[in-house]
Protein backbone atom coordinates (compact mmCIF):
# COMPACT_ATOMS: atom_id res chain seq x y z
CA UNK A 1 0.00 0.00 0.00
CA UNK A 2 1.47 3.29 -0.95
CA UNK A 3 1.01 5.96 1.81
CA UNK A 4 1.35 9.81 1.70
CA UNK A 5 2.76 12.18 4.21
CA UNK A 6 -0.06 12.31 6.75
CA UNK A 7 1.08 16.03 7.15
CA UNK A 8 2.39 17.83 3.41
CA UNK A 9 0.55 15.24 1.27
CA UNK A 10 3.56 13.95 -0.44
CA UNK A 11 4.99 10.78 -0.93
CA UNK A 12 5.89 8.86 2.02
CA UNK A 13 9.23 7.86 2.85
CA UNK A 14 8.79 6.08 6.43
CA UNK A 15 5.30 4.94 7.43
CA UNK A 16 4.76 4.69 11.53
CA UNK A 17 3.32 1.05 12.17
CA UNK A 18 1.83 1.70 15.50
CA UNK A 19 -0.06 5.17 14.19
CA UNK A 20 -0.54 3.97 10.99
CA UNK A 21 0.61 6.97 9.17
CA UNK A 22 3.05 7.72 6.83
CA UNK A 23 5.76 11.40 6.63
CA UNK A 24 7.84 12.28 3.79
CA UNK A 25 11.69 12.93 4.90
CA UNK A 26 11.61 16.42 6.16
CA UNK A 27 8.54 15.32 8.27
CA UNK A 28 9.87 12.95 9.69
CA UNK A 29 12.48 15.08 10.92
CA UNK A 30 10.04 17.44 12.50
CA UNK A 31 7.98 14.41 13.87
CA UNK A 32 10.72 12.92 15.60
CA UNK A 33 12.29 16.25 16.71
CA UNK A 34 8.55 17.28 18.47
CA UNK A 35 8.42 14.13 19.81
CA UNK A 36 11.74 14.50 21.87
CA UNK A 37 10.71 17.87 22.77
CA UNK A 38 7.67 17.24 24.51
CA UNK A 39 9.20 13.95 26.19
CA UNK A 40 12.01 16.31 27.58
CA UNK A 41 9.13 18.97 28.60
CA UNK A 42 6.48 16.07 30.01
CA UNK A 43 9.20 14.77 32.10
CA UNK A 44 10.64 18.05 32.94
CA UNK A 45 13.99 16.54 32.32
CA UNK A 46 15.85 20.00 31.61
CA UNK A 47 16.32 23.47 33.42
CA UNK A 48 17.18 26.03 31.30
CA UNK A 49 20.49 26.60 33.66
CA UNK A 50 21.38 22.82 33.37
CA UNK A 51 24.64 21.84 31.72
CA UNK A 52 24.00 18.40 29.86
CA UNK A 53 26.43 16.16 28.77
CA UNK A 54 25.36 13.24 26.19
CA UNK A 55 26.74 9.92 26.42
CA UNK A 56 27.57 9.12 22.51
CA UNK A 57 28.67 5.62 21.67
CA UNK A 58 28.58 6.29 17.93
CA UNK A 59 25.92 4.15 17.02
CA UNK A 60 22.44 5.10 15.26
CA UNK A 61 20.64 6.49 18.73
CA UNK A 62 22.86 8.35 20.60
CA UNK A 63 23.80 10.48 17.24
CA UNK A 64 20.16 11.11 16.66
CA UNK A 65 19.84 12.12 20.39
CA UNK A 66 22.64 14.44 20.33
CA UNK A 67 22.00 16.02 17.07
CA UNK A 68 18.04 16.27 18.38
CA UNK A 69 18.90 17.97 21.32
CA UNK A 70 20.88 20.09 19.23
CA UNK A 71 18.46 21.05 16.97
CA UNK A 72 15.44 21.52 19.33
CA UNK A 73 17.32 23.20 22.54
CA UNK A 74 19.60 25.28 20.47
CA UNK A 75 20.48 27.40 23.96
CA UNK A 76 21.05 24.54 25.97
CA UNK A 77 24.93 24.25 26.98
CA UNK A 78 25.25 20.84 25.61
CA UNK A 79 28.12 18.47 25.27
CA UNK A 80 29.21 15.31 24.27
CA UNK A 81 31.24 12.25 25.61
CA UNK A 82 32.59 9.00 24.38
CA UNK A 83 34.53 6.29 25.90
CA UNK A 84 36.71 4.06 23.52
CA UNK A 85 36.37 0.58 24.71
CA UNK A 86 39.80 -0.27 22.84
CA UNK A 87 37.80 -3.47 21.51
CA UNK A 88 38.97 -3.87 18.11
CA UNK A 89 37.77 -3.50 15.09
CA UNK A 90 35.18 -1.38 16.52
CA UNK A 91 36.36 1.17 19.13
CA UNK A 92 38.59 3.52 16.36
CA UNK A 93 35.33 3.43 14.13
CA UNK A 94 33.01 4.28 16.67
CA UNK A 95 35.60 7.00 18.17
CA UNK A 96 36.09 8.47 14.78
CA UNK A 97 32.17 8.59 14.02
CA UNK A 98 31.29 10.43 17.05
CA UNK A 99 34.01 12.89 16.25
CA UNK A 100 32.54 13.46 13.02
CA UNK A 101 29.17 13.64 14.86
CA UNK A 102 30.33 16.48 17.07
CA UNK A 103 31.64 18.31 14.39
CA UNK A 104 28.62 17.86 11.91
CA UNK A 105 26.40 19.21 15.45
CA UNK A 106 28.86 21.87 16.40
CA UNK A 107 29.09 20.16 19.66
CA UNK A 108 32.36 20.28 22.12
CA UNK A 109 33.41 16.34 22.81
CA UNK A 110 35.64 14.94 25.47
CA UNK A 111 37.06 11.09 24.96
CA UNK A 112 37.32 8.54 27.49
CA UNK A 113 40.11 6.47 26.08
CA UNK A 114 40.40 3.22 28.28
CA UNK A 115 43.63 2.48 27.19
CA UNK A 116 45.39 6.02 27.63
CA UNK A 117 43.89 6.98 31.09
CA UNK A 118 43.46 3.22 32.63
CA UNK A 119 45.56 1.08 30.61
CA UNK A 120 43.07 -1.14 30.03
CA UNK A 121 40.70 -2.54 27.32
CA UNK A 122 37.24 -3.75 27.77
CA UNK A 123 38.59 -6.88 25.78
CA UNK A 124 41.07 -7.69 29.26
CA UNK A 125 37.76 -9.38 31.03
CA UNK A 126 37.88 -12.07 28.59
CA UNK A 127 40.57 -13.07 30.64
CA UNK A 128 38.12 -13.05 33.97
CA UNK A 129 35.09 -15.07 35.28
CA UNK A 130 33.17 -12.89 32.50
CA UNK A 131 35.50 -14.92 29.49
CA UNK A 132 32.83 -13.68 27.03
CA UNK A 133 30.29 -12.47 28.80
CA UNK A 134 31.55 -8.73 28.40
CA UNK A 135 28.57 -7.12 28.61
CA UNK A 136 28.12 -6.93 32.06
CA UNK A 137 31.24 -5.37 33.15
CA UNK A 138 31.49 -3.28 30.21
CA UNK A 139 27.65 -1.80 31.50
CA UNK A 140 29.59 -1.06 34.61
CA UNK A 141 32.79 0.68 33.25
CA UNK A 142 30.72 2.74 31.38
CA UNK A 143 27.75 3.44 33.89
CA UNK A 144 30.99 4.99 36.35
CA UNK A 145 32.71 6.56 33.83
CA UNK A 146 30.12 8.44 32.36
CA UNK A 147 28.81 9.81 35.93
CA UNK A 148 32.23 10.70 37.30
CA UNK A 149 33.48 13.02 34.03
CA UNK A 150 30.13 13.90 34.78
CA UNK A 151 30.39 15.26 38.11
CA UNK A 152 33.71 15.95 37.30
CA UNK A 153 33.17 18.65 34.83
CA UNK A 154 30.48 20.04 36.61
CA UNK A 155 27.87 18.91 34.59
CA UNK A 156 24.10 18.99 36.07
CA UNK A 157 22.61 16.27 33.69
CA UNK A 158 23.98 13.00 31.84
CA UNK A 159 21.58 12.17 28.87
CA UNK A 160 21.49 8.61 27.51
CA UNK A 161 20.09 6.89 24.54
CA UNK A 162 17.97 4.47 25.70
CA UNK A 163 14.71 3.82 23.34
CA UNK A 164 11.47 3.19 24.04
CA UNK A 165 12.65 -0.33 22.57
CA UNK A 166 15.18 -0.70 24.93
CA UNK A 167 13.48 0.39 27.90
CA UNK A 168 10.13 -2.41 26.60
CA UNK A 169 12.42 -5.19 26.71
CA UNK A 170 13.84 -4.50 29.78
CA UNK A 171 10.66 -4.81 31.65
CA UNK A 172 9.72 -7.41 30.04
CA UNK A 173 12.47 -9.30 31.42
CA UNK A 174 12.35 -7.62 34.76
CA UNK A 175 8.10 -8.43 35.01
CA UNK A 176 9.32 -12.17 33.73
CA UNK A 177 11.73 -12.44 36.54
CA UNK A 178 10.09 -10.13 39.17
CA UNK A 179 12.82 -8.27 39.38
CA UNK A 180 11.10 -5.09 41.18
CA UNK A 181 14.40 -3.44 41.96
CA UNK A 182 15.02 -3.49 38.14
CA UNK A 183 11.76 -2.27 37.78
CA UNK A 184 11.76 0.56 39.69
CA UNK A 185 15.04 2.05 38.17
CA UNK A 186 13.29 2.12 35.02
CA UNK A 187 12.25 5.71 34.43
CA UNK A 188 12.88 8.55 32.17
CA UNK A 189 14.44 10.66 34.77
CA UNK A 190 16.38 9.10 37.84
CA UNK A 191 17.44 11.89 40.12
CA UNK A 192 20.64 12.52 41.67
CA UNK A 193 20.21 10.57 45.28
CA UNK A 194 23.89 11.43 46.36
CA UNK A 195 26.19 14.86 45.74
CA UNK A 196 28.16 12.84 43.39
CA UNK A 197 25.21 11.22 41.37
CA UNK A 198 24.69 13.40 38.32
CA UNK A 199 20.80 13.39 37.82
CA UNK A 200 20.24 10.87 34.39
CA UNK A 201 17.91 11.98 31.99
CA UNK A 202 16.38 9.73 28.59
CA UNK A 203 14.94 11.73 26.10
CA UNK A 204 14.35 9.12 23.80
CA UNK A 205 12.09 7.44 26.33
CA UNK A 206 9.38 7.57 23.41
CA UNK A 207 11.00 7.07 20.36
CA UNK A 208 11.41 3.63 18.93
CA UNK A 209 14.70 2.43 17.62
CA UNK A 210 13.50 2.38 13.65
CA UNK A 211 12.43 6.21 14.17
CA UNK A 212 16.14 6.99 15.32
CA UNK A 213 17.59 4.94 12.46
CA UNK A 214 15.22 6.80 10.32
CA UNK A 215 16.26 10.38 11.90
CA UNK A 216 19.85 9.31 11.45
CA UNK A 217 19.53 8.22 8.25
CA UNK A 218 17.37 11.60 7.48
CA UNK A 219 19.86 13.90 8.74
CA UNK A 220 22.86 11.97 7.33
CA UNK A 221 24.65 11.85 10.23
CA UNK A 222 27.63 9.74 10.78
CA UNK A 223 27.30 6.37 12.84
CA UNK A 224 28.69 3.15 13.16
CA UNK A 225 26.54 0.30 11.74
CA UNK A 226 28.86 -2.82 12.52
CA UNK A 227 27.52 -3.88 16.27
CA UNK A 228 29.71 -4.12 18.73
CA UNK A 229 31.94 -8.12 18.28
CA UNK A 230 31.46 -8.75 21.74
CA UNK A 231 28.07 -8.86 21.62
CA UNK A 232 27.08 -5.04 21.94
CA UNK A 233 23.26 -5.48 22.85
CA UNK A 234 23.60 -8.93 23.89
CA UNK A 235 22.01 -11.98 21.90
CA UNK A 236 19.08 -12.14 24.78
CA UNK A 237 18.29 -8.36 24.39
CA UNK A 238 17.95 -9.02 20.50
CA UNK A 239 15.81 -11.92 20.87
CA UNK A 240 13.53 -9.96 23.19
CA UNK A 241 13.34 -7.04 21.10
CA UNK A 242 12.22 -9.37 17.94
CA UNK A 243 9.92 -11.10 19.86
CA UNK A 244 8.27 -7.82 20.88
CA UNK A 245 7.92 -6.75 17.77
CA UNK A 246 6.36 -9.70 16.53
CA UNK A 247 3.65 -9.50 19.51
CA UNK A 248 3.33 -5.64 18.28
CA UNK A 249 1.90 -6.63 14.82
CA UNK A 250 -0.51 -8.92 16.87
CA UNK A 251 -1.64 -6.46 19.68
CA UNK A 252 -1.12 -2.65 17.94
CA UNK A 253 0.61 -0.52 19.88
CA UNK A 254 1.92 -2.98 22.13
CA UNK A 255 5.04 -1.28 23.33
CA UNK A 256 3.56 2.17 23.56
CA UNK A 257 0.83 0.68 25.80
CA UNK A 258 3.11 -1.34 28.03
CA UNK A 259 5.36 1.86 28.25
CA UNK A 260 2.59 3.77 29.27
CA UNK A 261 1.32 1.51 31.74
CA UNK A 262 4.79 1.15 33.47
CA UNK A 263 5.31 4.86 33.29
CA UNK A 264 1.91 6.46 34.56
CA UNK A 265 -0.03 3.00 36.62
CA UNK A 266 2.77 0.38 37.82
CA UNK A 267 6.06 3.03 38.35
CA UNK A 268 4.51 5.11 41.14
CA UNK A 269 2.59 1.85 42.86
CA UNK A 270 5.58 0.09 42.82
CA UNK A 271 7.96 2.98 43.84
CA UNK A 272 6.39 3.01 47.12
CA UNK A 273 7.26 -0.13 47.92
CA UNK A 274 10.90 -0.41 47.52
CA UNK A 275 13.11 1.18 49.65
CA UNK A 276 16.43 2.42 48.38
CA UNK A 277 19.21 2.31 50.35
CA UNK A 278 20.87 5.62 50.74
CA UNK A 279 24.78 5.80 48.76
CA UNK A 280 27.31 5.84 50.74
CA UNK A 281 31.14 6.58 49.88
CA UNK A 282 33.67 3.58 47.94
CA UNK A 283 36.34 3.43 50.12
CA UNK A 284 38.82 2.91 47.16
CA UNK A 285 37.93 6.14 45.49
CA UNK A 286 35.22 8.18 46.77
CA UNK A 287 32.60 7.68 44.03
CA UNK A 288 28.85 6.49 45.06
CA UNK A 289 28.36 3.40 46.10
CA UNK A 290 25.87 1.14 47.49
CA UNK A 291 28.79 -1.01 48.94
CA UNK A 292 31.67 -0.31 50.86
CA UNK A 293 33.49 -1.15 47.21
CA UNK A 294 31.49 0.01 44.34
CA UNK A 295 30.80 -2.36 41.37
CA UNK A 296 33.67 -0.40 39.60
CA UNK A 297 36.33 -0.94 41.51
CA UNK A 298 35.16 -4.07 42.53
CA UNK A 299 35.35 -5.15 38.25
CA UNK A 300 39.22 -2.99 38.09
CA UNK A 301 40.49 -5.07 40.84
CA UNK A 302 39.53 -8.29 38.26
CA UNK A 303 41.89 -7.14 36.04
CA UNK A 304 44.96 -6.83 38.37
P1 LIG B 1 24.38 0.40 26.61
O1 LIG B 1 24.84 0.04 27.98
O2 LIG B 1 25.33 0.00 25.51
O3 LIG B 1 22.96 0.04 26.34
O4 LIG B 1 24.43 2.00 26.57
C1 LIG B 1 23.58 2.77 27.37
C2 LIG B 1 23.80 4.23 27.01
O5 LIG B 1 25.14 4.59 27.31
C3 LIG B 1 23.63 4.53 25.52
O6 LIG B 1 22.29 4.84 25.26
C4 LIG B 1 24.55 5.68 25.29
O7 LIG B 1 23.91 6.91 25.60
C5 LIG B 1 25.65 5.45 26.31
N1 LIG B 1 26.86 4.80 25.73
C6 LIG B 1 26.98 3.54 25.26
N2 LIG B 1 28.25 3.29 24.85
C7 LIG B 1 28.95 4.43 25.08
C8 LIG B 1 30.32 4.83 24.87
N3 LIG B 1 31.22 4.00 24.33
N4 LIG B 1 30.66 6.08 25.23
C9 LIG B 1 29.77 6.94 25.78
N5 LIG B 1 28.48 6.62 26.00
C10 LIG B 1 28.07 5.39 25.65
FE1 LIG C 1 30.25 -3.17 25.73
FE2 LIG C 1 30.41 -4.25 23.35
S1 LIG C 1 30.06 -2.20 23.83
S2 LIG C 1 30.67 -5.22 25.27
ZN1 LIG D 1 35.08 2.73 43.68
Amino acid sequence: MLYKCVKCGGEAAVRIDYATVGFCKECFKEFFERKVRSTVLKYAMIKPNDRVLVAVSGGKDSSSLLFALRKVFPDLKIEAFHINLGIKGYSKESEHKVSELAEYAKTNLTIFDLEKELGISIEDFKNTVYRRKICAPCGVVKRYLINKVAYEKGFTKVATAHTLDDTVALLFNGYLHGDVNGIVRLKPVLPSTHTKLVAKIKPLWEVTDKECLFYALFCDLPYITEPCPLGGETTKMRERKELISELSTKIRGFKHIFLKSHTKRMLPLLETSVNMLPLIECELCGMPSSERICAFCKRMRLLK
